[in-house]
Protein backbone atom coordinates (compact mmCIF):
# COMPACT_ATOMS: atom_id res chain seq x y z
CA UNK A 1 0.00 0.00 0.00
CA UNK A 2 1.25 3.60 -0.85
CA UNK A 3 1.70 5.97 2.24
CA UNK A 4 2.00 9.39 1.97
CA UNK A 5 3.68 10.80 5.46
CA UNK A 6 3.84 14.54 5.78
CA UNK A 7 5.64 16.16 8.66
CA UNK A 8 7.99 13.08 8.46
CA UNK A 9 11.20 14.72 9.52
CA UNK A 10 9.75 15.11 12.40
CA UNK A 11 9.14 13.50 15.99
CA UNK A 12 6.14 11.19 14.79
CA UNK A 13 7.36 10.88 11.33
CA UNK A 14 10.08 9.72 11.52
CA UNK A 15 9.47 7.01 13.81
CA UNK A 16 5.95 6.08 11.71
CA UNK A 17 8.39 6.17 8.26
CA UNK A 18 10.81 3.59 9.79
CA UNK A 19 8.02 1.22 10.86
CA UNK A 20 5.95 0.96 7.73
CA UNK A 21 8.16 1.47 5.24
CA UNK A 22 9.31 -2.23 5.07
CA UNK A 23 5.47 -3.05 4.98
CA UNK A 24 4.37 -0.16 2.84
CA UNK A 25 5.60 2.23 0.29
CA UNK A 26 6.12 5.25 2.12
CA UNK A 27 6.87 8.44 0.06
CA UNK A 28 7.35 11.44 2.69
CA UNK A 29 7.25 14.71 2.54
CA UNK A 30 9.72 17.46 4.21
CA UNK A 31 11.64 20.40 3.85
CA UNK A 32 14.62 19.21 2.67
CA UNK A 33 15.92 17.71 6.29
CA UNK A 34 16.12 14.00 5.19
CA UNK A 35 18.77 14.28 2.14
CA UNK A 36 19.40 10.13 2.83
CA UNK A 37 16.02 9.10 3.60
CA UNK A 38 15.33 5.16 3.20
CA UNK A 39 12.40 6.02 1.23
CA UNK A 40 10.95 8.52 -1.19
CA UNK A 41 10.98 11.88 0.01
CA UNK A 42 9.16 15.05 -2.14
CA UNK A 43 10.36 18.63 -0.76
CA UNK A 44 7.84 21.03 -0.06
CA UNK A 45 6.40 23.84 2.30
CA UNK A 46 3.24 23.07 2.83
CA UNK A 47 2.45 26.50 3.98
CA UNK A 48 1.86 26.72 0.06
CA UNK A 49 -1.69 25.15 0.47
CA UNK A 50 -1.41 24.74 -3.40
CA UNK A 51 1.46 22.09 -2.97
CA UNK A 52 -1.56 19.37 -2.07
CA UNK A 53 -3.17 18.78 -4.95
CA UNK A 54 -0.20 18.10 -7.50
CA UNK A 55 1.71 15.77 -4.77
CA UNK A 56 -1.84 13.62 -4.23
CA UNK A 57 -1.89 13.79 -7.69
CA UNK A 58 1.60 12.64 -8.91
CA UNK A 59 1.93 10.46 -5.75
CA UNK A 60 -1.34 8.72 -5.87
CA UNK A 61 -1.39 7.25 -2.32
CA UNK A 62 -3.74 4.92 -0.99
CA UNK A 63 -3.52 6.67 2.66
CA UNK A 64 -2.46 10.39 3.83
CA UNK A 65 -1.32 10.59 6.97
CA UNK A 66 -0.43 14.44 8.34
CA UNK A 67 1.98 14.49 10.46
CA UNK A 68 3.18 18.12 9.60
CA UNK A 69 1.88 20.65 11.96
CA UNK A 70 3.78 24.03 13.79
CA UNK A 71 4.07 21.42 17.09
CA UNK A 72 6.46 23.54 19.10
CA UNK A 73 4.08 25.73 21.98
CA UNK A 74 6.89 28.33 21.93
CA UNK A 75 6.88 29.07 18.11
CA UNK A 76 2.85 28.80 17.76
CA UNK A 77 2.63 31.57 20.35
CA UNK A 78 5.17 33.92 18.66
CA UNK A 79 3.98 32.95 15.21
CA UNK A 80 0.06 32.56 15.48
CA UNK A 81 -0.11 33.11 11.36
CA UNK A 82 2.03 30.18 10.79
CA UNK A 83 0.14 27.97 13.77
CA UNK A 84 -2.97 28.60 11.89
CA UNK A 85 -1.31 27.66 8.93
CA UNK A 86 0.18 24.88 9.83
CA UNK A 87 -2.80 23.46 12.04
CA UNK A 88 -6.06 24.60 10.86
CA UNK A 89 -5.47 25.56 7.35
CA UNK A 90 -3.18 22.75 6.59
CA UNK A 91 -5.39 19.56 7.68
CA UNK A 92 -8.48 20.67 6.02
CA UNK A 93 -7.05 21.23 3.00
CA UNK A 94 -5.60 18.13 3.42
CA UNK A 95 -8.53 16.58 4.24
CA UNK A 96 -10.91 18.19 1.40
CA UNK A 97 -8.09 16.79 -1.34
CA UNK A 98 -8.20 13.14 -0.09
CA UNK A 99 -12.12 13.74 0.20
CA UNK A 100 -12.04 14.91 -3.77
CA UNK A 101 -9.54 12.47 -4.85
CA UNK A 102 -11.18 9.27 -2.03
CA UNK A 103 -7.97 8.70 -0.08
CA UNK A 104 -8.26 7.66 3.42
CA UNK A 105 -6.64 10.78 5.52
CA UNK A 106 -5.38 10.31 8.76
CA UNK A 107 -4.92 13.37 10.80
CA UNK A 108 -3.16 13.47 14.25
CA UNK A 109 -4.73 15.14 17.81
CA UNK A 110 -3.50 16.03 20.70
CA UNK A 111 -3.78 15.62 24.60
CA UNK A 112 -3.00 19.71 24.81
CA UNK A 113 -6.52 20.09 23.73
CA UNK A 114 -7.88 19.43 27.17
CA UNK A 115 -6.52 22.04 29.89
CA UNK A 116 -4.83 19.14 32.36
CA UNK A 117 -7.55 19.80 35.36
CA UNK A 118 -9.46 16.46 35.42
CA UNK A 119 -8.15 13.83 38.14
CA UNK A 120 -8.58 10.97 36.06
CA UNK A 121 -7.85 10.08 32.39
CA UNK A 122 -9.01 12.01 30.10
CA UNK A 123 -11.43 10.79 26.76
CA UNK A 124 -12.54 11.82 23.75
CA UNK A 125 -15.94 12.62 24.65
CA UNK A 126 -14.11 14.83 27.74
CA UNK A 127 -14.78 18.76 26.56
CA UNK A 128 -12.22 19.98 25.05
CA UNK A 129 -10.11 23.14 26.76
CA UNK A 130 -7.23 24.23 25.00
CA UNK A 131 -4.78 26.55 26.34
CA UNK A 132 -2.39 28.24 24.52
CA UNK A 133 -2.03 29.08 20.18
CA UNK A 134 -0.94 25.50 20.16
CA UNK A 135 -3.88 24.03 21.69
CA UNK A 136 -6.61 26.21 20.01
CA UNK A 137 -5.47 25.38 16.59
CA UNK A 138 -5.02 22.25 16.73
CA UNK A 139 -8.61 21.85 18.23
CA UNK A 140 -9.63 24.37 15.56
CA UNK A 141 -7.88 22.04 12.85
CA UNK A 142 -9.87 18.70 13.90
CA UNK A 143 -13.29 20.57 14.53
CA UNK A 144 -12.67 22.14 10.73
CA UNK A 145 -13.54 18.82 9.16
CA UNK A 146 -15.04 17.20 11.38
CA UNK A 147 -17.84 16.18 8.80
CA UNK A 148 -17.93 15.46 5.53
CA UNK A 149 -17.27 18.08 2.74
CA UNK A 150 -20.79 19.31 1.09
N1 LIG B 1 5.27 14.79 20.01
C1 LIG B 1 4.26 14.70 20.87
O1 LIG B 1 4.44 14.46 22.07
C2 LIG B 1 2.83 14.84 20.39
C3 LIG B 1 1.80 14.65 21.31
C4 LIG B 1 0.50 14.78 20.89
C5 LIG B 1 0.22 15.07 19.56
N2 LIG B 1 1.22 15.28 18.68
C6 LIG B 1 0.86 15.60 17.29
O2 LIG B 1 1.56 14.73 16.42
C7 LIG B 1 1.83 15.40 15.20
C8 LIG B 1 3.33 15.34 14.94
O3 LIG B 1 4.00 16.00 16.00
P1 LIG B 1 5.59 15.90 16.20
O4 LIG B 1 5.83 15.84 17.67
O5 LIG B 1 6.15 14.83 15.33
O6 LIG B 1 6.02 17.33 15.69
P2 LIG B 1 7.44 17.78 15.13
O7 LIG B 1 8.51 16.87 15.58
O8 LIG B 1 7.57 19.24 15.43
O9 LIG B 1 7.27 17.59 13.56
C9 LIG B 1 6.47 18.45 12.81
C10 LIG B 1 6.70 18.15 11.36
O10 LIG B 1 5.96 19.09 10.58
C11 LIG B 1 6.82 19.60 9.59
N3 LIG B 1 6.46 20.92 9.14
C12 LIG B 1 6.33 22.04 9.90
N4 LIG B 1 6.06 23.08 9.13
C13 LIG B 1 6.04 22.62 7.85
C14 LIG B 1 5.84 23.22 6.58
N5 LIG B 1 5.60 24.53 6.47
N6 LIG B 1 5.87 22.45 5.48
C15 LIG B 1 6.12 21.12 5.57
N7 LIG B 1 6.33 20.49 6.74
C16 LIG B 1 6.30 21.24 7.86
C17 LIG B 1 8.18 19.64 10.24
O11 LIG B 1 9.17 19.78 9.26
P3 LIG B 1 10.59 20.41 9.65
O12 LIG B 1 11.38 19.27 10.26
O13 LIG B 1 11.15 20.88 8.35
O14 LIG B 1 10.35 21.52 10.62
C18 LIG B 1 8.17 18.28 10.92
O15 LIG B 1 8.47 17.26 10.01
C19 LIG B 1 1.29 16.83 15.35
O16 LIG B 1 0.00 16.89 14.80
C20 LIG B 1 1.22 17.02 16.86
O17 LIG B 1 0.24 17.96 17.21
C21 LIG B 1 2.52 15.16 19.06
Amino acid sequence: MKILLTGVSGLLGINLAQDTMNAHEVIGVARGKLPRAPFQVINADLSDLSKIAPILDTVEPAWVINCAALANLEDCEADPDSARRLNVDLPAQLARACWDRGLHFVHISTDAVFDGEKDSPYTEDDAPNPLGVYAQTKLEGENNFSGAPE
